[in-house]
């Protein structure tokens, strides 16, 4: 049975959305109703409605979700931390012009790991006219960037979170001028989380080893042209608890002072994202609003114990901004019935535009979004199109009874989805819609056929070909 909180039945969902207004700990979009037709609308928009318009699978934004996470980030920093702050969103979760256009709009600035992502986030800056702050905003991370990529961050005077000692000497002899910079540190902290988005501990690929910040903080002190405006570590991704982030700004404080030392004028600490989301009823993740709470309190301590002034404090969530903001509608097509074993519906995408299940076995929610209030009493196990017996998205969902052609939609997809996803089985990605007070846009057009063989290229030996 599902608890009457999350069966969106009507009032009681709306209740419950009311009374939680942190959205990474809701697990549909603060705007997510029933409507007279028993249909799930977002944005205002009929979910039934959109697919018709718009296409199967659809990934459906909702602005409002997106916004309100933005600005409780942005405004509890401003309200718990009494030094300078700044928040920018991981845009590894989902880059898209749109998506960056509305970020930018809350006063939010960027990660980015790829010059993909980077050119992404400056076109965007430059459709809203904030090109030339692009300088504040964008902060450029990676574990191995290429020279290239390092060229084009430079030139477009990001920031540059520097990652290990072959980039410090590319970025020496890549620079004319100072390179505003920061070290990623890895702090050697434990997070329970799924061991693929665990970052922290000292087994990791990123940052710098806590027995090399001192010859790090020695080497960086004695090169010009590395401007090192500060500190970085990322512990891992979908994190319930408060204390290893708390635990991180006591390193991170240790270890501006252990720069200092050297010589360094470090005035930032950034601590990463990693704030978990509720993606079904058992996971139980603080609000936005106590998290940060908790990290700007622990970060004032960890300063005044350490004895050196605050810091700008960062922070880079991906996830916490933009997952609940979005929800994925299927078209159901087959099913399967295997009498006393299992009940298998077929959906029509998968493992191409949601690759988490597969690979980190993610638990999802389903609902029937053309008959909400009917009596979710089957247990079936949603499949994806691909092949692939693994390509699973939901394994003991409930749901009322369904026949081909209904619309399932399962919610909390904005993170690591679209940004995952892939053309297995040469499908098509889906379109993206943006949804706000009625009123439904494309962000992204559904790739076509045409699409797929876009980039093929058919060598002229191969073509008129005689057998
Ligand atoms: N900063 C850095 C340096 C990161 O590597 C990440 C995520 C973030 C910030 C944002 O973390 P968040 O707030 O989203 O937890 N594909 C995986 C997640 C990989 C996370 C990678 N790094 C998934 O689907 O769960």
């Amino acid at each position: 049975m599902v608890p009457a909180n999350l069966t969106l039945r009507g009032s009681n969902y709306l209740t419950f959305a009311q009374q939680v207004t942190s959205p990474n700990q809701l697990i549909f979009p603060i705007t997510a109703q029933v409507n007279s037709q028993d249909h799930l609308t977002i944005g205002g928009c009929d979910v039934i409605e959109l697919v018709q318009n718009f296409g199967s699978p659809l990934y459906i934004l909702d602005e409002e979700t997106l916004r309100l996470a933005s600005r409780q980030y942005r405004d509890s920093l401003l309200r718990f931390y009494p030094g300078k702050s700044q928040v920018i969103y991981a845009s590894k979760a989902w880059s898209s012009l749109a998506i960056c256009a509305i970020i930018a709009s809350e006063g939010i600035g960027f990660d980015v790991v790829s010059g993909g992502e980077l050119y992404t986030t400056l076109m965007a800056l430059e459709t809203i006219g904030l090109k030339d702050k692009a300088y504040s905003l964008i902060y450029f991370h990676g574990n191995n960037k290429s020279l290239d990529e390092l060229s084009y961050a430079i030139e477009n005077h990001c920031t540059i979170i520097v990652d290990n000692w072959w980039e410090l000497e590319a970025l020496e002899s890549l620079a004319q001028e100072p390179v505003k910079i920061m070290l990623r540190l890895t702090p050697g902290i434990e997070c329970h989380t799924h061991e693929y988005i665990r970052t922290g501990s000292l087994d990791s690929k990123f940052g710098f080893d806590p027995n090399q910040f001192e010859q790090l903080f020695s080497y960086v002190s004695q090169h010009k042209k590395l401007n090192c405006v500060g500190l970085h570590a990322h512990i891992g991704s979908q994190i319930f608890e408060k204390e290893p982030h708390q635990d991180l700004t006591s390193v991170l404080a240790k270890s501006l002072q252990s720069a200092k030392e050297h010589g360094l004028e470090i005035d930032t600490l950034n601590i990463g994202g990693g704030l978990g989301i509720r993606y079904t009823e058992s996971d139980d993740p603080p609000s936005i609003v106590e998290w940060v709470e908790a990290v700007s309190k622990a970060m004032v301590d960890a300063c005044t114990l350490a004895g050196i002034a605050l810091p700008k404090l960062m922070i880079e969530p991906g996830r916490s901004l933009i997952a609940t903001a979005c929800v994925t509608a299927y078209t159901v097509g087959s099913s399967k019935e295997i009498p006393g074993i299992r009940n298998y519906i077929a959906v029509d995408g998968g493992m191409s535009d949601n690759p988490r299940p597969i690979t980190y076995q993610s638990l999802y929610r389903v609902v029937l979004a053309n008959g909400m209030s009917e009596n979710a009493q089957f247990k079936v196990t949603i499949a994806g199109k691909h092949c692939e017996s693994g390509d699973i998205l939901i394994k003991d969902a409930t749901l009322p009874e369904t026949s081909s052609g209904d619309i399932l939609v399962v919610p909390a997809t904005g993170a690591y989805n679209s940004s995952m996803s892939s053309n297995y089985n040469r499908l098509p990605r889906p379109a993206a819609v943006l949804v706000n007070q009625g009123e439904a846009n494309l962000i992204v057009k559904r790739e076509t056929y045409l699409d797929l063989v876009k980039q093929d290229v058919l060598p002229e030996r191969l073509s008129n070909h005689q057998s």
